[in-house]
């Protein structure tokens, strides 16, 4: 059963325009969305896309959304208008994603960093991120982990791997580069793409392999 509710959560791995333009890709589509987002991740939103969440206001939010995809050159988007934002604190013990008994149709941590990983890959709930994760593990919903760090150690790889043995989807955000990229968006949505493919959401964002092009003979895979 879809509720068109999913739960969107930013940590602080760098990549925060991953998680902006899923943010749009997901109201376009008519999608509630329940964000979360850690203080690591508003950081990295200041440092990377000047955005500044001190008062979260989400009408001037959505104008920044507006601005930095304008900024990577997607079209944007009276799209923005369709779908439902609903923001919850990092502390918000309260909020309904805290629970199984709030129903979605999945969660996506996008960026996803390390810590979080950790956290996760251990069943660590100090905010609700990671209670919220916990709870797609347990309730077996989608839960897609977009992870970014490079070079990975061990104990990250062994993180990662207890995060997917547990029924997480571990989406790395590196984009492949046979559709030949020619802009920063077609790389971005390279992964945008993927995501919304796990989550079940239908989209346009990128030709599909072997769709377009027929009598290829090899499918690299995603
Ligand atoms: C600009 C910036 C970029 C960062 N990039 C990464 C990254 O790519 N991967 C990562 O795991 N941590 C990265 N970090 C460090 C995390 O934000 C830090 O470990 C933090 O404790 C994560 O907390 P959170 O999981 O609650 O968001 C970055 C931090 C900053 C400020």
């Amino acid at each position: 059963m879809r509720h068109n509710r999913i739960v969107l959560a930013m940590s602080g791995g760098s990549g925060a325009i991953y998680g902006i333009r899923l943010l749009e890709r997901l109201l376009a589509a008519g999608i509630q969305i329940h964000l979360c987002m850690s203080g690591a991740a508003e950081q990295v939103l200041r440092d990377e896309l000047d955005v500044a969440l001190d008062e979260f206001d989400e009408h001037a939010f959505l104008n920044e959304v507006r601005d930095v995809l304008d900024g990577y050159g997607f079209r944007p988007q009276d799209a923005l208008l369709r779908g439902r934002l609903v923001r919850h604190d990092i502390g918000d013990w309260s909020a309904g994603i805290a629970s199984g008994s709030f129903p979605t149709d999945g969660m996506v941590v996008c960026p996803c960093s390390m810590n979080t990983v950790a956290a996760i890959a251990h069943g660590i709930s100090t905010n609700l991120i990671q209670r919220a994760a916990d709870v797609h593990l347990k309730e077996r919903r989608p839960l897609v982990l977009v992870p970014r760090e490079t070079p990975l150690s061990p104990i990250q790889l062994e993180n990662l791997a207890r995060c997917a043995r547990a029924g997480a989807i571990v989406l790395p955000a590196s984009p492949g580069w046979y559709h030949r990229p020619r802009t920063l968006a077609d790389l971005v949505d390279f992964i945008v793409a993927r995501i919304l493919d796990h989550l079940s959401v239908p989209h346009t964002l990128s030709r599909r392999w072997g769709e377009s092009t027929p009598g290829t003979s090899t499918d690299p895979g995603a």
